[in-house]
């Protein structure tokens, strides 16, 4: 099973969206995948994928002794990933966390979404994991911060770790306003292998189900997911997406 934590520096920039994202296409390509929400308090996870009505367990019952892990996993309505959702409330420790994903049935992935900020819930994540995708948005501030989570994730020996730009505007791009995605790479010295644009159908059907896939951001997280599957690094700045049109 392949454990990858997907994290940033600064809150609010993507994480819950690629994680949600990226394990239901590995999941169309048949592979077998669970998303853990590592985040206690702030949990979203499964607020993003639409279970939050359908959950009846989660880690925090786990580990309390409450149910075995099989019985907190929910089925996303979406495809066939499994989400294991977090509590609203309440400590928990890296070891504890780790001792439940690793008792997870097998899997060919499990994609953690991390909470933001590099306290407790980072430590958590980051320590059941073995590889790392560290989201950004094109923005000084963000980069910034991604910068001192890659730094410290290299601390935890995690020497798999790679970037996804969210929110990119090509237009933005295009005047020169908006780093583009080779350049936030360069400066944060680790490799994309994904350039998500802004579209307001990821917030739009978030709420709704599933992004479509004529959404601009589709395409983009194919391509994330391809990266992810194959361990490659290719990518395409969202200046080359067309959204394709829909004849009746
Ligand atoms: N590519 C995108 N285009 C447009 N909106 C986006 C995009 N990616 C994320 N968003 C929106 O940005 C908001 C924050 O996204 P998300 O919850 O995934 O961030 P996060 O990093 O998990 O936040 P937190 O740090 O609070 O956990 C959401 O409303 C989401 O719909
Ligand atoms: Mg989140």
């Amino acid at each position: 099973m392949r454990k990858i934590v997907v994290t940033s520096g600064k809150g609010g920039v993507g994480k819950t969206t690629v994680t949600a994202s990226l394990g239901r296409k590995l999941a169309d390509m048949g592979y077998r995948v669970v998303m853990a929400d590592a985040d206690v308090g702030l949990n979203n996870l499964d607020v993003v994928t639409g279970v939050d009505s359908r959950v009846v367990y989660d880690i925090g019952d786990v580990i309390a002794g409450r149910c075995r892990v099989f019985q907190a996993l929910v089925q996303d309505h979406e495809s066939t990933a499994k989400i294991l959702p977090s509590s609203g409330g309440g400590e928990m420790s890296a070891q504890a966390f780790r001792g439940v994903t690793d008792s997870l049935p097998e899997c060919d992935f499990l994609i953690i979404d991390c909470p933001a900020g590099i306290e407790n819930g980072f430590h958590r994540a980051v320590s059941a994991a073995e590889e790392a995708i560290v989201v950004t948005t094109p923005s000084a501030s963000a980069i910034r911060d991604a910068d001192k989570v890659v730094s410290l994730l290299r601390a935890y020996r995690l020497e798999d770790i790679s970037l996804v730009v969210n929110r990119v505007r090509p237009d933005m791009v295009a005047r020169g306003e908006m780093m583009e995605a080779a350049d936030v790479a360069r400066l944060l010295r680790v490799p994309a292998i994904g350039v998500i644009p802004e579209d307001d159908c990821v917030t739009l059907y978030q709420q709704l189900g599933r992004v479509p896939s004529f959404a601009l951001s589709e395409k983009a997280f194919c391509l994330l997911a391809d990266n992810v599957a194959n361990r490659t690094k290719k990518y395409a700045e969202p200046a080359t997406f067309r959204r394709r049109r829909r004849w009746r």
